[in-house]
């Protein structure tokens, strides 16, 4: 991305915002790094040009749905969506303070010799399915500008969609002229001129996935004809014919997502989503968890329906994860401890003084519950054993300390109703004995 920014605009007052020096430029306006005068929050600002608040055409019109688009996309709360602080449209100009990511964007990691590798491409797709996902069912929004420029990194494989709704500044004819957008994520049907759709987001977001894995676009031309003729047209050729490491399963998920027809991708987020969890497994350095594996076991527990896609993410995060092979011991009895576990896959046996109590499985807690208690490390009332290779998460109470009140609540209900659930079964089996 160009940076180049005349000095005289550096330390410019835009509202309460000082700004400090540019991130980048793009068809609408720059992006600015800055800092709210206020509360000293640094702040990416992205001020519109003038000249498409000028615009003959729209005009008053305009700015209003400018003002719209920008308060629809601040409701929007997601970890991997960039959140929008503050959105100003003026006389003849605007701008958009949001939050700051420092990792760049994904264009970056689109050349050749920069490729991520394949488990991280795997995950970026599977978050970006989940922030859509998201936005498209909570909101009501689709994002019609989904490419590598709109993904920023903040760290690893955790990235935050921008500019979401942004796209409508386009629809100006001043600024399509002086720089369309780029067409080369545009699904068929966006080219044809219908509105955008979550299934248009889909394709985009399965080319900004072939390019990632590749370092090559699907299609690529020395015209603008030419390339809406081999979007609305041609058939790419799979992304292991230009990276062989690439197991033709994952062909068939990206190639899906960028049909031609609308109806022939995925029939929902949750589908994609799912196809590209499942293909990481085929990749994975040995003993690794993925992101997606992490999320999926958390957000399946029946117990943690209340909780938001943000406090899955957060409970996803707050878990140390491992991978325990059948036959080893998690805890002791009257050894002391306050984590407590998540039983991702497999099965544990409970026992005290070596009499069986019961077995824990998929989706279930287990542990001395401490953080609902408030207590200090008490002794472990039972052992738990792998009865199979396990794959757990452990929770220390304090790691949990900074989630909201009531994701504690919820999580807290959830364990009080397992470790009742389970003395409950201990108690029929005792007395039924
Ligand atoms: N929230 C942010 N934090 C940090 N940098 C950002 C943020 N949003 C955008 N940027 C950087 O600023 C640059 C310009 O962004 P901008 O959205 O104006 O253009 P673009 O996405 O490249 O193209 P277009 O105008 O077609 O959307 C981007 O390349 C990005 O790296
Ligand atoms: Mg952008």
């Amino acid at each position: 991305m160009p940076s180049a920014a005349p000095a005289f605009e550096l330390g410019l007052q835009i509202g309460k915002y000082d700004v400090q020096k540019a991130l980048g430029k793009g068809a609408t306006g720059t992006v600015y790094f800055a800092k709210d005068t206020f509360t000293g929050r640094e702040v990416a600002l992205k001020t519109i040009e003038p000249e498409v608040f000028r615009d003959p055409e729209f005009g008053a019109v305009y700015k209003q749905q400018f003002q719209n688009e920008a308060s629809l996309a601040g409701k929007v709360r997601h970890p991997h969506i960039v959140t929008i602080h503050d959105a100003v449209a003026g006389e003849d100009s605007g701008y958009i303070a949001m939050e700051l990511v420092t990792g760049g964007d994904l264009s970056q990691y689109a050349k050749p010799d920069k490729l991520l590798s394949i488990p991280d491409v795997l995950q970026i797709g599977f978050k970006c399915c989940g922030a859509l996902d998201y936005a498209y069912r909570e909101v009501g929004i689709v994002h019609r500008d989904i490419k590598p420029a709109n993904i920023m990194v903040s760290k690893g494989t955790d990235i935050k969609i921008a500019d979401f709704g942004a796209a409508f500044l386009r629809k100006s004819q001043a600024v399509q002229t002086t720089a369309m957008g780029s067409p080369f994520y545009m699904a068929p049907e966006q080219i044809e001129g219908k509105d955008p759709t979550f299934h248009s987001d889909m394709y985009s977001l399965g080319v900004v996935l072939y390019e990632l894995l590749t370092g090559k676009r699907p299609f690529s031309a020395n015209s603008l004809e030419e390339l809406v003729q081999k979007i609305l047209t041609e058939e790419p050729p799979p992304p292991s014919t230009l990276r062989l490491a690439l197991p033709k399963e994952i062909d068939a998920v990206v190639m899906r997502a960028i049909k031609k027809d609308p109806v022939e991708r995925y029939g929902t987020w949750a589908q994609f989503s799912v196809a590209l969890s499942k293909v990481v497994a085929l990749v994975l350095e040995p003993g690794a968890i993925p992101d997606s594996e992490r999320y999926l076991a958390i957000s399946k527990v029946e117990m943690l329906q209340l909780l938001s896609d943000a406090e899955f993410w957060e409970l996803a995060a707050a878990g140390k994860w491992s991978r325990v092979p059948k036959g080893k011991i998690i805890i002791k009895e009257d050894e002391p401890g306050q984590s407590f576990y998540f039983v991702a896959k497999g099965e544990a046996a409970v026992s005290r003084g070596g009499k069986a109590l019961n077995t824990i499985g998929e989706s279930e807690f287990f542990g001395e519950m401490a953080y609902i208690r408030a207590a200090a490390e008490e002794p472990r009332a039972a052992t738990v054993q792998a009865l199979t290779d396990l794959i757990i998460a452990e929770f220390e109470p304090a790691t949990l300390e900074t989630m909201s009140l009531e994701a504690q609540l919820h999580l807290a209900r959830a364990l009080v109703r397992n470790v009742v659930d389970r003395l409950a079964l201990a108690n029929t089996r005792i007395t039924g004995a």
